[in-house]
């Protein structure tokens, strides 16, 4: 509820934290009370945590001069969040993206070490070779001198020129420079799972909803 309505709520002794009517609208409360305004339960959290299929031409960003954000799109349903992603997209890459306003939780999630799979689906110039599949298997190592890690790369079995991507790692412009490797160029690149969660595909571009519990605890 917007802030001068919970003022007047709190000073007309509305609001009560386990039970005990607070009147002071500065007053602190422990994280953990149950809040209830004129008697009713208010639900709470702390933290928000949200899943967007990002369309192309957002930039996943939480602010730009220029381009749309990925902030933007969930603005008016939470203005008083400070939003960011967890973890980025290329402006012309569509599909899941977190958002959320844990740091933590965020840095947990994208720190190297824990390595959580990231599923493209990849629409190429060129068809999947028996080269690709061997190095993703191996190891690429990109233009610039840089081994990364092991890839899954899967054909499409109807159209050899759509794969299935595995990332175990996140490296700039990754799966972009790892197809460069072998000559081809990627046409679609779209996220469609981190760490075991699939993107909703009932949400469609633009569309987001808060994790679930047990998504959140996938993660
Ligand atoms: N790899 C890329 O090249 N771009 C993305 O957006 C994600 C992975």
């Amino acid at each position: 509820i917007p802030r001068t309505e919970a003022r007047r709520a709190i000073l007309s002794g509305q609001l009560a934290a386990d039970g005990a009517v607070c009147r002071r609208p500065d007053q602190k409360i422990e994280d953990t009370a149950a809040l209830t305004l004129a008697g009713r339960p208010l639900s709470w959290q702390k933290y928000v945590y949200l899943m967007l299929d990002k369309p192309q031409g957002v930039v996943s960003a939480s602010r730009d001069g220029r381009d749309t954000t990925v902030t933007d799109l969930v603005r008016e349903q939470y203005p008083r969040r400070e939003l960011f992603p967890a973890g980025r997209l290329d402006k012309d890459s569509t599909g899941f993206v977190l958002l959320t306003d844990d740091g933590a939780f965020a840095h947990a999630l994208l720190a190297p070490k824990r390595h959580v799979d990231k599923v493209y689906q990849v629409l190429l110039d060129a068809p999947v070779t028996p080269e690709m599949l061997a190095g993703f298997a191996a190891g690429v190592v990109l233009a610039d001198g840089e081994a990364m890690l092991p890839a899954g790369l899967e054909a499409d079995p109807q159209d050899p020129c759509r794969a299935t991507v595995v990332l175990h790692q996140g490296v700039y412009h990754q799966i972009k420079r790892l197809f460069g490797v072998f000559g081809a160029g990627v046409c679609a690149l779209r996220r469609v799972a981190i760490g075991g969660v699939p993107l909703d595909p009932a949400l469609g571009p633009g569309g987001s909803r808060p994790l679930t519990g047990a998504e959140l605890a996938c993660l």
